[in-house]
């Protein structure tokens, strides 16, 4: 599913914007402060029904406006579909399909795949494992279907055991215990085949974008290999009560990437942390494709930053190559040499209007 047409309104700076996308690459060029990463915001927005730069709404909407509107035409192979959302300051939300509302936040998410990358996404490997178990549940999502509702439950059940940890109901523990195991056994077994499946796909992109660098990929549970998630419970137990939380369980687990034995956090320079986050994320949009056959939209905040020459127009072809729907943005065009790419649209931003540059 690709985006054919974009209408927004009210939208930070950009008042009113219409545009006809291209399926693959779009490049949106523009100075500082024209408007460039609203427009990504726009269309996270219409994917997620949330912001990527704010957690409230009433500062995305443009100052002195009570809502903002993001509506898209969308191509489905066949079919075509209008998505309509608009999001008020004070919160509310209002979501059409074909004009028929959207139940769901979680019906939004699964009907457009979208990833985005920002100068700041090397926190997936420099940063906290949370990041890391985001971007894989991510995955989990739009790929195992009862997933979403498992990983809820053990949510709920975790936070139940802790406040019984709180209150010191340690007796009362045990019979939570049986069911927070089932999920996480469940979770756990989902989470181990994911990663094992999409290793070739990463190992793929690591050589395309990294080559001669070998990249190691581990799993983490988040508890003890050795022993079942039981015993590793009742192992923990001492300390859990001492702690008032639960530490050990799917909510730990993580990925741990190295090279030679090392983290890569801590040997490898900027750029190649942004390629490899980038090589990790596009693994996951073909992981999905070829099991769902469903292609993700991808935001590319200031494509250039951090790289070179050569790895810019390296990057730039994959994009180009590969059947998701990209939007790139940029503050000086000649940093994007787009001269071989098959389907690329350019869009100048000013002053929050959006120009197709023909
Ligand atoms: N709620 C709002 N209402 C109106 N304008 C806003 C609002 N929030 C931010 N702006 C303005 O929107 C403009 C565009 O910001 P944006 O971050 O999209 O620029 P940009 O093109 O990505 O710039 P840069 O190249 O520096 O990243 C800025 O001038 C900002 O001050
Ligand atoms: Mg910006």
């Amino acid at each position: 599913m690709h985006i054919t047409r974009l209408e927004l309104s009210q939208l930070r700076n950009l008042s009113s914007v219409s545009i006809l996308p291209a399926p693959g690459l779009n490049i949106l060029e523009g100075r500082n402060a024209s408007g460039k990463t609203s427009l990504l915001e726009a269309i996270h927005m219409l994917c997620m029904a949330r912001s990527f730069r704010s957690l409230r709404t009433s500062q995305v909407v443009q100052h002195g406006h009570a809502s903002l509107t993001v509506f898209a035409q969308l191509q489905d192979s066949q079919l075509q579909h209008r998505l309509g959302l608009q999001r008020f300051t004070d919160n509310r939300l209002e979501l059409r399909l074909d004009g028929q509302p959207l139940r769901s936040r979680a019906e939004l998410v699964s009907l457009l795949p979208l990833q985005l990358l920002t100068p700041e996404s090397t926190q997936l490997v420099t940063g906290s494992p949370r990041s890391r178990r985001q971007f894989l549940d991510w995955l989990m999502f739009h790929v195992e279907h009862g997933f979403h509702s498992d990983w809820m439950n053990y949510q709920r059940l975790l936070k139940q055991r802790n406040s019984l940890l709180r209150s010191r109901q340690l007796t009362t523990l045990k019979q939570w215990d049986q069911g927070l195991i089932s999920y996480a056994e469940k979770i756990d077994t989902a989470r181990k085949g994911l990663v094992a499946a999409i290793q070739p796909f990463m190992h793929d992109y690591f050589e395309k974008l990294l080559p001669g660098i070998e990249i190691a990929l581990h799993y983490k549970q988040g508890w003890r290999r050795e022993v079942s998630f039981e015993n590793a419970l009742a192992e923990s137990l001492a300390s859990d009560s001492k702690q008032f939380v639960t530490g050990v369980g799917p909510h730990r687990c993580d990925l741990v990437l190295s090279t030679d034995k090392r983290q890569v956090a801590d040997v490898m320079s900027r750029g190649q942390l942004k390629l490899l986050v980038v090589a990790m994320h596009l693994a996951q949009m073909d992981y999905l494709r070829s099991t769902r056959n469903k292609s993700s939209i991808v935001l590319i905040d200031d494509l250039p930053a951090e790289l070179d020459a050569q790895h810019r127009a390296l990057l730039l072809r994959i994009l180009d190559e590969h059947d998701h729907q990209v939007f790139i943005t940029t503050t000086d065009r000649s940093q994007l040499d787009c001269r071989d790419c098959k389907e690329v649209k350019v869009f100048h931003v000013e002053h929050g209007q959006i120009k197709e540059v023909v």
